[in-house]
């Protein structure tokens, strides 16, 4: 049985829907806590109701990036994870801390990474003019944005798109995306060759569509 730490700073709507098929596909895997660097995000009261232990390590109590990490990493390693998931969890992390958890801990971003690394993924698509955008879930590396592909998922971007319905249609992709790729992981079904993510016994992708 895999421990999941996940680690929120919003809505947690991809907490949600890797908590979701966890529990209802019954993986080898339990979410051992939900922790989230803002008191006021509201995926802590999902995580709540369901039984799940939360914490809150506020980073605005923090006078340094460093202090910050070191709290937050003691209270993730309170919980023993084989799997850090970074859900929505919008802070820039320190090398230190991406290194203690290399290989295992993920993030979903909303573009098709490499394009449109950093903020407002959609509007950068928009203004691009890109026919197709998406969401990606990678491994975390200390360059941000970027480290080993997992998997994908691709939307089409439709003539009088705003970002409001760009995003819409991006984030039903990543609730599916995210619970395929973290299933994967702690599935054992990953694993990193020269920088690269081999994905063993693909047929699983089948699932996500
Ligand atoms: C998601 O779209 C996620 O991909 C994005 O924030 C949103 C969080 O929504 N993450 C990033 O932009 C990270 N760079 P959620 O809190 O409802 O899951």
């Amino acid at each position: 049985m895999k421990n999941i730490v996940i680690l929120i700073s919003g809505r947690g709507s991809n907490m949600e829907a890797v908590v979701r098929a966890a529990q209802a596909e019954g993986w080898p895997a339990r979410i051992a806590a939900v922790i989230s660097n803002r008191p006021d995000a509201a995926g802590l009261a999902f995580a709540q109701a369901r039984g799940i232990p939360t914490a809150v390590v506020p980073s605005k109590s923090f006078s340094s990036r460093e202090a910050f990490d070191a709290a937050l990493q003691q209270e993730i390693d309170r919980h023993a994870p084989d799997l850090v998931v970074l859900a929505g969890f919008m802070r820039i992390l320190t090398a230190g801390f991406v290194e203690h958890y290399a290989g295992r801990m993920l993030n979903i971003h909303p573009s098709l990474l490499p394009a449109f690394p950093g903020l407002a993924t959609h509007r950068q698509a928009l203004e691009g003019g890109v026919l197709e955008h998406g969401a990606t879930v990678h491994f975390v590396t200390a360059e941000l944005d970027h480290g080993p592909v997992v998997a994908q998922a691709r939307v089409p971007v439709l003539p009088g798109d705003t970002e409001d319905t760009l995003a819409a249609r991006v984030l039903a992709e990543e609730h599916k995306l995210y619970p395929y790729a973290v299933r994967l992981f702690v599935e054992d079904r990953l694993s990193i060759e020269h920088g690269d993510v081999r994905v063993l016994d693909p047929q699983l992708a089948d699932t996500i569509s």
